[in-house]
């Protein structure tokens, strides 16, 4: 049976709640499926060992915690998981909601507070109680912290043009999936500093900033979840890809293929920077210490140099004093959407805002959409294979991604047997595409608006940005000798 006293508790607290008789819960995964909730709404109960001293804490059960955070809260030398027998010993029986009852201190972690009902243990894995998260901090008189490990996510855009799809199902939706995870900081930039490494125009430059900035809140990044911010706003990038450009090598930032494809594309404008183009985008997402980085296929390459980037620098610069001890630099990973790689219009190579005909805009209306994709190349509709290059290939490939494999896989059909009827399709994929965007675009234009929210909500990102960024700048001058230790 559950443990009585909890209830008694909560009575006399005068505290609405319920429980719930249920199979056996023994992992989060069983609540999930029997009480039809998600992991997000259960909250086991832990308990740790702080110098000899039990406390409990409490958090969702899609939460990983970071031991680190909690030790310097408790200001402990060492944090442990306690085990059964010494909780028994302690308190007298074991399982569930045992700070209710026992005034063990107790943390909480502050994501919890945000759910209306949250469920947990009552000292018996048949019963589930069912809560309000607040009646079970102030019954438990918990401290409230941000204890769970995560994740930092970077990533930027040039302000070279205005967003077109292959920017949008690249990158943007990467982004949008990841400022929706609790566990994640995302952090996302208008890297204005790229953007001049390829001719340019200074009189529009702060205009296409504001677009690029209008748009990305368009397409939904949400200021509440997560930073934006201008690249150029925070110096330390800069700083940092100077520091990272005395240990790496030039020969492999001659070797990259978007250096080469940069070259070729403007010869008459090979400039330093773009050979630095990669040692900057390392430090913007190492400058936040960032593991994670939505991005489109080709870039690649560049995450690549990021990784090597981090390695190197840790080999060669270990800790110098406590303060900075560890690992420097995590070894960043690109996060893949489906449409990591979004062909070009035109058939050939991919969609890309230095080639006109390819792209079609986030700002495109219906008219404009069907426009855009009346210039794709066709053939005559039918055949033995589905072509895998070129523009049917392309077109089916924005098919899938816009009107999902069932649609994607009737055409394929078609295309074997009757014939593919393209006025049909592409009249189709435009309606399909502009649904996307029509609510892109109202959000686009309620930003534009009220600009000074976008005003408010840039400087919100520098100042954030700006804290992080010195913080990882003293830690490496530290470790590089150019400031002396402990400085701070
Ligand atoms: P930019 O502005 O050229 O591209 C922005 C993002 O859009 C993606 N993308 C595509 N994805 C799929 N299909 C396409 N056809 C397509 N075209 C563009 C790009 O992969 C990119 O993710 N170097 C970066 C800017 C940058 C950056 C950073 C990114 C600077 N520092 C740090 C991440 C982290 C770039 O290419 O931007």
């Amino acid at each position: 049976m559950f443990n009585n006293a909890i209830t008694k508790k909560l009575k006399e607290e005068g505290i609405r709640f319920e429980i719930i008789e249920n199979p056996p819960i023994k992992a989060v995964e069983d609540g999930v499926k029997f009480l039809g909730i998600e992991a997000t709404d259960i909250v086991p109960t832990l308990i740790f060992k702080a110098e000899g001293k039990l406390l409990a804490v409490l958090k969702r059960g899609d939460q990983q915690l970071d031991l680190e955070v909690i030790k310097k809260y408790l200001k402990a030398k060492n944090l442990i998981l306690a085990n059964e027998k010494e909780i028994f010993e302690k308190l007298g029986f074991v399982k569930g909601a045992i700070p209710l009852i026992t005034g063990l201190p107790t943390l909480m972690e502050e994501t919890v507070l945000k759910k209306e009902y949250i469920y947990g243990g009552i000292g018996d894995f048949n019963y589930t109680l069912k809560i309000k998260p607040v009646d079970l901090k102030n019954v438990t008189k918990a401290e409230v912290i941000s204890m769970t490990k995560k994740h930092r996510v970077f990533s930027g855009l040039r302000p070279t043009a205005k967003l077109h799809l292959g920017n949008y199902l690249g990158m943007v939706k990467g982004a949008l999936e990841l400022q929706n995870k609790a566990d994640f900081d995302c952090i996302y930039s208008v890297v204005d500093l790229h953007g001049i490494t390829t001719p340019f125009d200074p009189k529009t430059y702060q205009k296409q900033i504001k677009e690029l900035v209008l748009d990305l809140l368009g397409a939904g990044l949400d200021p509440k979840k997560c930073h934006l911010m201008i690249q150029s706003q925070v110096p330390e990038h800069v700083e940092l890809a100077y520091l990272f450009g005395t240990v790496y090598p030039v020969s492999r930032l001659e070797d990259l293929p978007t250096y080469k494809d940069k070259k070729a594309e403007n010869p008459d404008y090979i400039n330093m920077g773009l050979l630095y183009y990669p040692v900057l985008m390392a430090a913007d997402i190492l400058v936040y210490k960032a593991d994670m980085v939505p991005v489109g296929k080709d870039q690649i390459p560049h995450i690549e140099v990021a990784r090597e980037m981090a390695r190197t620098f840790n080999r060669m610069f270990p800790s110098t004093s406590l303060r900075t001890s560890g690992k420097t630099f995590p070894e960043p990973q690109a996060y893949l959407t489906p449409g990591a790689y979004v062909p070009s219009l035109k058939g050939e190579g991919k969609m890309s805002k230095s080639i006109p005909g390819s792209f079609i805009l986030l700002t495109d209306d219906l008219q404009m959409i069907k426009k855009r994709l009346a210039g794709a190349p066709t053939d005559v509709g039918k055949g033995e294979k589905v072509p895998e290059k070129g523009g049917v290939a392309n077109l089916l490939t924005l098919v899938k991604l816009f009107e999902g494999n069932g649609i994607y896989k009737g055409y394929a059909e078609q295309y074997l047997h009757e014939g593919i009827r393209y006025d049909r399709l592409k009249d189709n994929l435009a309606v399909a595409i502009y649904n996307e965007l029509a609510p892109v675009q109202e959000r686009r234009k309620y930003y534009e608006d009220n600009y000074s929210l976008v005003e408010d909500i840039l400087e919100e990102g520098k100042e954030y940005c700006s804290k992080i960024a010195q913080e990882t700048l003293l830690e490496v001058k530290e470790k590089m000798g150019l400031v002396k230790l402990g400085n701070k």
